[in-house]
Protein backbone atom coordinates (compact mmCIF):
# COMPACT_ATOMS: atom_id res chain seq x y z
CA UNK A 1 0.00 0.00 0.00
CA UNK A 2 2.96 2.41 0.49
CA UNK A 3 3.82 1.77 -2.96
CA UNK A 4 0.79 3.55 -3.98
CA UNK A 5 1.47 5.93 -2.26
CA UNK A 6 4.64 6.07 -3.17
CA UNK A 7 4.06 6.09 -7.23
CA UNK A 8 1.73 8.79 -6.75
CA UNK A 9 3.91 11.18 -5.51
CA UNK A 10 6.72 9.99 -7.88
CA UNK A 11 3.97 11.25 -10.06
CA UNK A 12 3.21 14.61 -8.26
CA UNK A 13 7.33 14.96 -7.89
CA UNK A 14 8.23 14.89 -11.78
CA UNK A 15 5.49 17.16 -12.55
CA UNK A 16 6.91 19.62 -10.08
CA UNK A 17 10.56 19.23 -10.63
CA UNK A 18 11.38 20.85 -13.63
CA UNK A 19 10.10 24.37 -12.66
CA UNK A 20 12.50 25.87 -10.50
CA UNK A 21 15.31 24.70 -11.97
CA UNK A 22 14.05 26.30 -15.95
CA UNK A 23 16.86 28.83 -15.57
CA UNK A 24 20.09 26.62 -14.43
CA UNK A 25 19.22 23.58 -16.64
CA UNK A 26 18.50 26.32 -20.00
CA UNK A 27 21.54 27.48 -18.89
CA UNK A 28 23.15 23.87 -19.74
CA UNK A 29 21.18 23.36 -22.89
CA UNK A 30 23.07 26.52 -24.02
CA UNK A 31 26.15 25.57 -22.70
CA UNK A 32 26.11 22.61 -24.52
CA UNK A 33 24.88 24.07 -28.34
CA UNK A 34 27.69 26.56 -27.68
CA UNK A 35 30.14 23.23 -27.41
CA UNK A 36 29.00 21.85 -30.60
CA UNK A 37 27.84 24.91 -32.72
CA UNK A 38 29.99 27.29 -31.55
CA UNK A 39 27.75 30.00 -31.29
CA UNK A 40 24.31 30.48 -28.41
CA UNK A 41 21.20 28.94 -28.95
CA UNK A 42 18.63 31.43 -30.15
CA UNK A 43 15.69 32.00 -27.73
CA UNK A 44 13.34 30.36 -30.12
CA UNK A 45 15.11 27.41 -30.21
CA UNK A 46 15.97 27.65 -26.34
CA UNK A 47 12.25 27.68 -25.66
CA UNK A 48 11.44 24.73 -28.14
CA UNK A 49 13.65 22.66 -26.32
CA UNK A 50 12.44 23.40 -22.61
CA UNK A 51 8.71 23.27 -24.11
CA UNK A 52 9.74 19.56 -25.12
CA UNK A 53 11.42 18.65 -22.54
CA UNK A 54 8.54 19.67 -20.01
CA UNK A 55 5.58 18.81 -22.26
CA UNK A 56 6.94 15.21 -23.10
CA UNK A 57 6.31 14.07 -19.96
CA UNK A 58 2.44 13.88 -20.77
CA UNK A 59 2.88 12.46 -24.06
CA UNK A 60 4.81 9.08 -22.64
CA UNK A 61 2.13 8.99 -20.18
CA UNK A 62 -0.52 9.48 -22.80
CA UNK A 63 0.82 6.62 -24.98
CA UNK A 64 1.77 4.50 -21.71
CA UNK A 65 -1.75 4.17 -20.11
CA UNK A 66 -3.11 2.87 -23.08
CA UNK A 67 -0.61 -0.28 -22.26
CA UNK A 68 -1.87 -0.42 -18.37
CA UNK A 69 -4.73 -3.07 -19.16
CA UNK A 70 -2.72 -5.44 -21.35
CA UNK A 71 0.16 -5.25 -19.48
CA UNK A 72 -1.36 -6.08 -16.05
CA UNK A 73 -3.64 -9.04 -17.63
CA UNK A 74 0.10 -10.51 -19.26
CA UNK A 75 2.44 -9.98 -16.50
CA UNK A 76 0.43 -9.87 -13.83
CA UNK A 77 0.10 -6.90 -11.28
CA UNK A 78 3.26 -7.40 -9.66
CA UNK A 79 5.76 -8.41 -12.21
CA UNK A 80 4.40 -5.57 -14.24
CA UNK A 81 5.13 -3.29 -11.39
CA UNK A 82 8.57 -4.74 -11.05
CA UNK A 83 9.17 -4.21 -14.89
CA UNK A 84 7.99 -1.12 -14.86
CA UNK A 85 10.30 0.48 -12.29
CA UNK A 86 13.07 -0.48 -14.89
CA UNK A 87 11.47 2.45 -17.13
CA UNK A 88 11.83 4.66 -13.80
CA UNK A 89 15.27 3.72 -13.42
CA UNK A 90 16.31 4.38 -16.94
CA UNK A 91 14.46 7.78 -17.40
CA UNK A 92 15.77 9.10 -13.92
CA UNK A 93 19.82 7.75 -15.20
CA UNK A 94 19.10 9.46 -18.81
CA UNK A 95 18.17 12.58 -16.73
CA UNK A 96 20.58 12.98 -14.15
CA UNK A 97 23.59 11.92 -16.67
CA UNK A 98 22.59 14.32 -19.32
CA UNK A 99 24.61 17.02 -18.21
CA UNK A 100 27.54 15.23 -17.43
CA UNK A 101 27.17 13.95 -21.43
CA UNK A 102 26.29 17.56 -22.74
CA UNK A 103 23.10 16.03 -24.09
CA UNK A 104 19.47 17.86 -24.22
CA UNK A 105 18.47 14.81 -26.42
CA UNK A 106 18.98 12.49 -23.04
CA UNK A 107 17.36 14.90 -20.75
CA UNK A 108 14.22 14.85 -23.58
CA UNK A 109 14.29 11.09 -23.70
CA UNK A 110 14.37 10.72 -20.05
CA UNK A 111 11.46 12.62 -19.41
CA UNK A 112 9.62 11.06 -22.04
CA UNK A 113 10.42 7.61 -20.51
CA UNK A 114 9.78 8.99 -17.08
CA UNK A 115 6.37 9.86 -18.41
CA UNK A 116 5.97 6.04 -19.30
CA UNK A 117 6.45 5.10 -16.42
CA UNK A 118 4.01 7.52 -14.65
CA UNK A 119 1.18 6.17 -16.82
CA UNK A 120 1.84 3.12 -16.25
CA UNK A 121 2.06 2.87 -12.56
CA UNK A 122 -0.83 5.07 -12.21
CA UNK A 123 -2.66 2.49 -13.41
CA UNK A 124 -0.91 -0.49 -12.47
CA UNK A 125 -0.42 0.33 -8.55
CA UNK A 126 -4.40 1.49 -7.61
CA UNK A 127 -4.98 -1.42 -9.37
CA UNK A 128 -3.29 -3.65 -7.35
CA UNK A 129 -4.10 -1.88 -3.90
CA UNK A 130 -7.79 -1.94 -4.74
CA UNK A 131 -7.50 -5.78 -5.01
CA UNK A 132 -5.19 -6.14 -2.07
CA UNK A 133 -6.08 -3.37 0.16
CA UNK A 134 -9.84 -4.83 2.67
CA UNK A 135 -12.34 -3.48 2.44
CA UNK A 136 -12.30 -0.89 4.98
CA UNK A 137 -8.89 0.65 4.33
CA UNK A 138 -9.87 1.19 0.58
CA UNK A 139 -11.67 4.58 1.01
CA UNK A 140 -8.96 6.46 3.31
CA UNK A 141 -6.52 5.06 0.77
CA UNK A 142 -8.36 6.69 -2.25
CA UNK A 143 -8.84 9.63 -0.29
CA UNK A 144 -5.16 10.25 -0.35
CA UNK A 145 -4.61 10.05 -3.75
CA UNK A 146 -4.54 13.46 -4.30
CA UNK A 147 -2.86 14.98 -1.40
CA UNK A 148 0.25 11.73 -2.53
CA UNK A 149 0.34 13.67 -5.80
CA UNK A 150 0.47 17.16 -4.35
CA UNK A 151 2.91 16.16 -1.47
CA UNK A 152 5.53 15.00 -4.56
CA UNK A 153 4.78 18.38 -6.03
CA UNK A 154 5.79 20.28 -3.61
CA UNK A 155 8.84 17.34 -2.30
CA UNK A 156 10.08 18.55 -5.77
CA UNK A 157 9.86 22.24 -5.45
CA UNK A 158 11.19 22.37 -2.09
CA UNK A 159 14.66 19.95 -3.17
CA UNK A 160 14.27 22.29 -6.49
CA UNK A 161 15.58 25.71 -4.35
CA UNK A 162 18.55 26.41 -5.46
CA UNK A 163 20.07 26.25 -1.99
CA UNK A 164 19.40 22.64 -2.39
CA UNK A 165 19.60 20.26 -5.54
CA UNK A 166 17.99 23.33 -7.73
CA UNK A 167 21.51 24.82 -8.80
CA UNK A 168 24.40 24.64 -11.50
CA UNK A 169 26.29 21.59 -10.20
CA UNK A 170 22.99 19.48 -8.42
CA UNK A 171 20.25 19.63 -10.85
CA UNK A 172 21.20 16.23 -12.64
CA UNK A 173 20.48 14.69 -8.79
CA UNK A 174 17.28 16.49 -8.48
CA UNK A 175 16.43 14.78 -11.79
CA UNK A 176 18.19 11.57 -10.71
CA UNK A 177 16.61 11.66 -7.24
CA UNK A 178 13.79 10.25 -9.03
CA UNK A 179 15.62 6.25 -9.01
CA UNK A 180 15.29 6.41 -5.20
CA UNK A 181 12.44 5.44 -5.14
CA UNK A 182 12.02 2.93 -7.51
CA UNK A 183 15.43 0.93 -5.92
CA UNK A 184 13.63 0.87 -2.92
CA UNK A 185 10.51 -0.32 -4.88
CA UNK A 186 12.18 -3.17 -7.08
CA UNK A 187 13.79 -4.66 -3.55
CA UNK A 188 10.58 -4.68 -1.45
CA UNK A 189 8.73 -6.07 -4.33
CA UNK A 190 9.48 -9.72 -4.91
CA UNK A 191 8.18 -9.95 -1.17
CA UNK A 192 4.94 -8.88 -1.54
CA UNK A 193 2.12 -11.51 -3.45
CA UNK A 194 0.83 -11.19 -6.32
CA UNK A 195 -2.95 -10.12 -6.14
CA UNK A 196 -5.34 -13.46 -5.14
CA UNK A 197 -8.06 -11.53 -7.52
CA UNK A 198 -5.35 -11.85 -10.67
CA UNK A 199 -4.79 -15.11 -9.75
CA UNK A 200 -8.57 -16.61 -9.42
CA UNK A 201 -9.93 -14.41 -11.51
CA UNK A 202 -8.04 -14.14 -14.33
CA UNK A 203 -5.73 -16.65 -14.44
CA UNK A 204 -8.13 -19.22 -12.73
CA UNK A 205 -5.56 -20.15 -10.16
CA UNK A 206 -7.67 -21.10 -7.20
CA UNK A 207 -4.91 -22.62 -5.12
CA UNK A 208 -2.37 -19.81 -5.56
CA UNK A 209 -4.73 -17.41 -4.89
CA UNK A 210 -6.13 -18.91 -1.72
CA UNK A 211 -2.43 -18.85 -0.34
CA UNK A 212 -2.18 -15.15 -1.29
CA UNK A 213 -5.00 -14.39 0.73
CA UNK A 214 -3.68 -16.36 3.18
CA UNK A 215 -0.35 -14.61 3.37
CA UNK A 216 -2.14 -11.04 2.64
CA UNK A 217 -4.59 -11.39 5.59
CA UNK A 218 -2.80 -13.82 8.27
CA UNK A 219 -6.23 -15.61 8.44
CA UNK A 220 -6.09 -19.86 7.46
CA UNK A 221 -9.73 -19.76 6.33
CA UNK A 222 -10.10 -17.47 3.72
CA UNK A 223 -13.61 -19.31 2.31
CA UNK A 224 -15.42 -16.16 2.56
CA UNK A 225 -13.24 -14.12 0.81
CA UNK A 226 -12.77 -16.81 -2.15
CA UNK A 227 -16.44 -17.03 -2.06
CA UNK A 228 -16.89 -13.19 -2.75
CA UNK A 229 -14.47 -13.46 -5.84
CA UNK A 230 -16.05 -16.86 -7.06
CA UNK A 231 -19.57 -14.28 -6.75
CA UNK A 232 -17.30 -11.55 -9.14
CA UNK A 233 -16.41 -13.57 -11.74
CA UNK A 234 -19.90 -15.89 -12.03
CA UNK A 235 -21.17 -12.10 -12.90
CA UNK A 236 -18.41 -11.25 -14.94
CA UNK A 237 -18.59 -14.54 -16.90
CA UNK A 238 -22.20 -13.97 -17.29
CA UNK A 239 -22.28 -10.06 -18.66
CA UNK A 240 -22.30 -9.33 -22.09
CA UNK A 241 -18.98 -7.72 -23.19
CA UNK A 242 -20.06 -3.91 -24.80
CA UNK A 243 -17.61 -2.41 -27.18
CA UNK A 244 -15.92 0.99 -26.45
CA UNK A 245 -17.58 2.04 -29.99
CA UNK A 246 -20.87 0.56 -28.56
CA UNK A 247 -20.79 2.90 -25.65
CA UNK A 248 -20.37 5.94 -27.11
CA UNK A 249 -23.21 4.62 -29.62
CA UNK A 250 -25.74 4.51 -27.07
CA UNK A 251 -27.58 6.93 -25.27
CA UNK A 252 -27.52 5.09 -22.58
CA UNK A 253 -24.19 5.15 -22.13
CA UNK A 254 -23.42 8.53 -23.91
CA UNK A 255 -24.24 10.94 -21.28
CA UNK A 256 -22.20 9.68 -18.27
CA UNK A 257 -19.07 9.20 -20.21
CA UNK A 258 -19.48 12.97 -22.26
CA UNK A 259 -20.16 14.13 -18.96
CA UNK A 260 -16.77 12.02 -16.96
CA UNK A 261 -14.61 13.32 -19.77
CA UNK A 262 -15.42 16.44 -19.59
CA UNK A 263 -15.14 16.59 -15.92
CA UNK A 264 -11.76 15.24 -16.46
CA UNK A 265 -10.76 18.04 -18.81
CA UNK A 266 -12.32 20.56 -16.55
CA UNK A 267 -9.12 19.74 -14.15
CA UNK A 268 -6.58 19.30 -17.19
CA UNK A 269 -7.80 22.39 -19.37
CA UNK A 270 -7.62 24.13 -16.31
CA UNK A 271 -4.28 26.10 -16.31
CA UNK A 272 -3.14 24.65 -13.28
CA UNK A 273 -0.20 22.48 -14.76
CA UNK A 274 0.95 25.68 -16.31
CA UNK A 275 1.09 26.82 -12.94
CA UNK A 276 3.27 23.73 -11.88
CA UNK A 277 5.55 23.69 -15.05
CA UNK A 278 6.07 27.37 -15.18
CA UNK A 279 5.20 28.93 -11.97
CA UNK A 280 8.38 29.74 -11.38
CA UNK A 281 9.11 31.91 -14.56
CA UNK A 282 5.03 33.24 -14.17
CA UNK A 283 6.56 35.14 -11.05
CA UNK A 284 9.62 35.90 -12.54
CA UNK A 285 7.92 37.81 -15.25
CA UNK A 286 5.33 39.29 -12.45
CA UNK A 287 8.13 40.82 -10.96
CA UNK A 288 8.22 39.08 -7.72
CA UNK A 289 11.19 39.16 -5.66
CA UNK A 290 11.72 35.45 -4.74
CA UNK A 291 10.21 33.80 -7.82
CA UNK A 292 11.38 30.22 -6.45
CA UNK A 293 10.16 30.67 -3.06
CA UNK A 294 6.90 31.93 -4.83
CA UNK A 295 6.44 28.88 -6.52
CA UNK A 296 6.90 27.08 -3.10
CA UNK A 297 4.91 29.05 -1.69
CA UNK A 298 2.43 27.73 -4.30
CA UNK A 299 3.14 24.32 -3.52
CA UNK A 300 2.17 24.81 0.09
CA UNK A 301 -1.14 26.70 -0.82
CA UNK A 302 -1.99 23.90 -3.09
CA UNK A 303 -1.26 20.75 -0.19
CA UNK A 304 -3.22 23.07 2.19
CA UNK A 305 -6.18 23.71 0.34
CA UNK A 306 -6.16 19.61 -0.84
CA UNK A 307 -6.74 19.27 3.33
CA UNK A 308 -9.72 21.51 3.01
CA UNK A 309 -11.14 20.12 0.02
CA UNK A 310 -10.95 16.66 2.07
CA UNK A 311 -13.52 18.24 4.58
CA UNK A 312 -15.35 20.29 2.41
CA UNK A 313 -16.75 17.93 -0.26
CA UNK A 314 -18.36 15.92 2.86
CA UNK A 315 -19.92 19.16 4.02
CA UNK A 316 -20.80 20.76 0.49
CA UNK A 317 -22.24 18.96 -2.90
CA UNK A 318 -19.53 17.94 -5.23
CA UNK A 319 -21.37 19.76 -8.18
CA UNK A 320 -21.15 23.15 -5.76
CA UNK A 321 -17.80 22.70 -5.35
CA UNK A 322 -17.01 21.81 -8.63
CA UNK A 323 -18.44 25.02 -9.85
CA UNK A 324 -17.18 27.24 -6.46
CA UNK A 325 -13.96 26.17 -7.81
CA UNK A 326 -14.15 26.87 -11.62
CA UNK A 327 -15.65 30.38 -11.21
CA UNK A 328 -12.87 31.43 -8.46
CA UNK A 329 -10.52 29.91 -10.61
CA UNK A 330 -11.74 31.77 -13.64
CA UNK A 331 -11.87 34.96 -11.60
CA UNK A 332 -8.43 34.66 -10.48
CA UNK A 333 -6.78 34.18 -14.23
CA UNK A 334 -8.45 37.27 -15.06
CA UNK A 335 -6.92 39.38 -12.27
CA UNK A 336 -3.45 37.88 -12.97
CA UNK A 337 -4.31 39.37 -16.51
CA UNK A 338 -4.70 42.68 -15.89
CA UNK A 339 -2.47 42.58 -13.10
CA UNK A 340 0.58 41.17 -15.47
CA UNK A 341 -0.94 43.97 -18.18
CA UNK A 342 -0.70 47.03 -15.71
CA UNK A 343 2.88 45.61 -14.05
CA UNK A 344 4.86 48.07 -15.96
CA UNK A 345 2.49 51.19 -14.77
CA UNK A 346 2.05 50.04 -11.18
CA UNK A 347 4.80 47.98 -9.74
CA UNK A 348 2.74 46.88 -6.89
CA UNK A 349 0.94 44.62 -9.24
CA UNK A 350 3.48 42.14 -8.40
CA UNK A 351 1.78 41.25 -5.28
CA UNK A 352 -1.84 41.21 -6.67
CA UNK A 353 -0.62 38.35 -9.24
CA UNK A 354 1.30 36.40 -6.78
CA UNK A 355 -1.87 36.04 -4.61
CA UNK A 356 -3.88 35.51 -7.73
CA UNK A 357 -1.63 32.54 -8.62
CA UNK A 358 -2.31 31.23 -4.70
CA UNK A 359 -5.79 31.80 -5.08
CA UNK A 360 -6.09 29.95 -8.10
CA UNK A 361 -4.38 27.11 -6.65
CA UNK A 362 -6.69 27.02 -3.80
CA UNK A 363 -9.49 27.18 -6.27
CA UNK A 364 -8.44 24.35 -8.24
CA UNK A 365 -8.10 22.21 -5.29
CA UNK A 366 -11.48 23.33 -3.67
CA UNK A 367 -13.15 22.01 -6.95
CA UNK A 368 -11.78 20.74 -10.03
CA UNK A 369 -8.51 19.28 -8.50
CA UNK A 370 -10.72 16.64 -6.11
CA UNK A 371 -14.35 16.42 -8.08
CA UNK A 372 -14.02 14.94 -10.91
CA UNK A 373 -11.78 11.85 -9.55
CA UNK A 374 -15.26 11.49 -6.94
CA UNK A 375 -17.33 11.29 -9.82
CA UNK A 376 -15.66 9.52 -12.79
CA UNK A 377 -14.82 6.85 -9.98
CA UNK A 378 -18.18 6.21 -9.64
CA UNK A 379 -18.75 6.08 -13.63
CA UNK A 380 -18.55 2.01 -13.92
CA UNK A 381 -19.38 1.32 -17.39
CA UNK A 382 -21.60 -2.31 -17.95
CA UNK A 383 -18.38 -4.34 -19.23
CA UNK A 384 -16.49 -2.96 -22.00
CA UNK A 385 -13.89 -4.43 -24.68
CA UNK A 386 -11.37 -4.84 -22.34
CA UNK A 387 -12.88 -6.60 -19.75
CA UNK A 388 -14.83 -3.95 -17.65
CA UNK A 389 -16.51 -5.95 -14.63
CA UNK A 390 -19.39 -3.49 -13.74
CA UNK A 391 -22.04 -4.72 -11.35
CA UNK A 392 -24.50 -5.33 -14.04
CA UNK A 393 -25.13 -1.52 -14.10
CA UNK A 394 -24.39 1.67 -16.04
CA UNK A 395 -23.49 3.94 -13.88
CA UNK A 396 -22.31 3.82 -9.83
CA UNK A 397 -22.57 7.59 -8.90
CA UNK A 398 -21.84 8.49 -5.61
CA UNK A 399 -24.29 6.78 -3.96
CA UNK A 400 -23.67 7.90 0.00
CA UNK A 401 -22.63 11.25 1.42
CA UNK A 402 -20.03 10.08 3.36
CA UNK A 403 -18.38 8.06 0.94
CA UNK A 404 -15.16 9.18 -0.81
CA UNK A 405 -13.92 6.20 -2.72
CA UNK A 406 -11.88 7.43 -4.88
CA UNK A 407 -10.33 4.23 -6.24
CA UNK A 408 -11.18 2.93 -9.03
CA UNK A 409 -13.69 0.09 -9.20
CA UNK A 410 -12.76 -1.31 -12.11
CA UNK A 411 -9.73 -2.11 -13.47
CA UNK A 412 -10.33 -2.16 -17.40
CA UNK A 413 -8.49 -0.41 -19.88
CA UNK A 414 -11.28 2.32 -20.86
CA UNK A 415 -12.12 3.12 -16.89
CA UNK A 416 -8.79 3.28 -16.02
CA UNK A 417 -7.89 5.74 -18.57
CA UNK A 418 -11.26 7.44 -17.37
CA UNK A 419 -10.04 7.73 -14.32
CA UNK A 420 -6.29 7.24 -13.79
CA UNK A 421 -4.94 8.63 -16.66
CA UNK A 422 -5.11 12.45 -16.20
CA UNK A 423 -1.83 12.22 -18.85
CA UNK A 424 -4.72 11.36 -21.38
CA UNK A 425 -6.18 15.05 -20.49
CA UNK A 426 -3.39 16.97 -19.85
CA UNK A 427 -3.41 19.11 -23.08
CA UNK A 428 -3.07 22.35 -21.15
CA UNK A 429 0.90 21.51 -21.08
CA UNK A 430 0.92 21.03 -24.23
CA UNK A 431 -1.02 24.20 -25.40
CA UNK A 432 1.13 26.33 -23.16
CA UNK A 433 4.18 24.33 -24.32
CA UNK A 434 4.42 23.34 -27.29
CA UNK A 435 2.58 26.45 -29.04
CA UNK A 436 5.22 28.46 -26.76
CA UNK A 437 1.55 30.34 -25.84
CA UNK A 438 2.94 32.43 -22.92
CA UNK A 439 5.20 34.18 -25.67
CA UNK A 440 2.77 34.40 -27.80
CA UNK A 441 -0.06 36.19 -25.95
CA UNK A 442 1.50 37.48 -23.13
CA UNK A 443 0.26 38.80 -20.28
CA UNK A 444 -2.75 37.36 -21.92
CA UNK A 445 -2.50 33.29 -22.03
CA UNK A 446 -4.20 33.10 -18.77
CA UNK A 447 -7.61 34.68 -20.92
CA UNK A 448 -7.56 31.30 -22.67
CA UNK A 449 -8.04 29.00 -19.44
CA UNK A 450 -9.91 31.76 -17.85
CA UNK A 451 -12.70 31.44 -21.28
CA UNK A 452 -12.35 27.50 -20.72
CA UNK A 453 -12.89 27.70 -17.14
CA UNK A 454 -16.37 29.69 -18.01
CA UNK A 455 -17.27 27.24 -20.71
CA UNK A 456 -16.62 24.34 -18.20
CA UNK A 457 -18.51 26.43 -15.25
CA UNK A 458 -21.95 26.97 -17.54
CA UNK A 459 -20.81 22.80 -19.07
CA UNK A 460 -21.53 21.90 -15.37
CA UNK A 461 -24.40 23.87 -14.11
CA UNK A 462 -26.64 22.79 -17.00
CA UNK A 463 -25.04 18.70 -17.38
CA UNK A 464 -23.56 17.90 -14.74
CA UNK A 465 -26.33 16.10 -11.87
CA UNK A 466 -25.53 16.53 -7.82
CA UNK A 467 -24.07 13.57 -6.47
CA UNK A 468 -23.51 13.80 -3.26
CA UNK A 469 -26.71 12.24 -1.13
CA UNK A 470 -28.07 10.63 -3.67
CA UNK A 471 -28.32 6.40 -3.59
CA UNK A 472 -26.59 4.63 -6.78
CA UNK A 473 -29.95 3.66 -7.90
CA UNK A 474 -31.24 7.61 -7.77
CA UNK A 475 -28.57 8.63 -10.04
CA UNK A 476 -28.41 6.21 -12.50
CA UNK A 477 -32.31 6.32 -12.86
CA UNK A 478 -32.07 10.45 -13.04
CA UNK A 479 -29.62 9.38 -16.49
CA UNK A 480 -32.08 7.18 -17.66
CA UNK A 481 -34.62 9.89 -16.65
CA UNK A 482 -33.12 12.48 -18.53
CA UNK A 483 -31.68 10.73 -21.96
CA UNK A 484 -30.94 13.27 -24.78
CA UNK A 485 -32.60 16.37 -22.51
CA UNK A 486 -31.25 18.59 -19.79
CA UNK A 487 -30.61 17.60 -16.04
CA UNK A 488 -33.63 17.12 -14.34
CA UNK A 489 -32.63 16.62 -10.30
CA UNK A 490 -35.80 16.10 -9.32
CA UNK A 491 -36.15 12.43 -9.36
CA UNK A 492 -39.46 10.75 -9.26
CA UNK A 493 -38.29 7.98 -6.98
CA UNK A 494 -39.00 6.82 -3.95
CA UNK A 495 -35.59 7.61 -2.26
CA UNK A 496 -35.76 5.57 0.49
CA UNK A 497 -35.91 2.29 -1.62
CA UNK A 498 -32.86 0.36 -1.05
CA UNK A 499 -31.02 -0.22 -4.29
CA UNK A 500 -30.89 -4.25 -4.75
CA UNK A 501 -27.11 -3.95 -5.34
CA UNK A 502 -26.20 -1.64 -2.98
CA UNK A 503 -25.47 -4.09 -0.54
CA UNK A 504 -22.75 -5.83 -2.92
CA UNK A 505 -21.83 -2.41 -4.10
CA UNK A 506 -20.96 -1.23 -1.22
CA UNK A 507 -18.23 -3.85 -0.47
CA UNK A 508 -16.49 -1.56 -2.88
CA UNK A 509 -17.46 1.71 -1.59
CA UNK A 510 -16.50 2.42 2.02
C1 LIG B 1 -4.23 16.76 -10.17
C2 LIG B 1 -4.02 16.75 -11.66
C3 LIG B 1 -2.58 17.01 -11.99
C4 LIG B 1 -2.13 18.29 -11.32
C5 LIG B 1 -2.34 18.21 -9.82
C6 LIG B 1 -2.00 19.53 -9.16
O1 LIG B 1 -3.67 15.63 -9.61
O2 LIG B 1 -4.40 15.50 -12.20
O3 LIG B 1 -2.45 17.13 -13.39
O4 LIG B 1 -0.77 18.52 -11.58
O5 LIG B 1 -3.69 17.93 -9.56
O6 LIG B 1 -2.19 19.46 -7.78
Amino acid sequence: MKNKKKTEVLFGYNIGVINAPQKIIEKDYNATWMHRYNEPISEGTLTSLWSLSVAIFSIGGMLSSFCVGFVSEWLGRRKAMLINNLLAFIGGTLMGMSKLCRSFEMMILGRFIIGAYCGLASGLTPMYVGEIAPTSLRGALGTLHQLAIVTGILLAQILGLESLLGSDELWPVLMGFTIMPTVLQMSLLPFCPESPRFLYIIRCQEHHAKSGLRRLTGRQDVGDMLAEMKEEKRRMDMERKVSIPELFRSSLYRQPIIISILLQLSQQLSGINAIFYYSTSIFTKAGVQSPVYATVGAGVVNCAFTVVSLFLVERMGRRTLHMLGLAGMCICAIIMTIALALLETVPSMSYISMLAIFGFVAFFEIGPGPIPWFFCSRVVLSRSEAGCHGYGRLLQLDRELHHRHVLPICSCEYCRNLYQNRDFFTFNKSLFDIFRLQDLCGPYVFLIFAALLLFFLIFTFFRVPETQGKTFDQIAANFHHNLGGTMDMDLDMDLDKPSTELDYLGDDSN
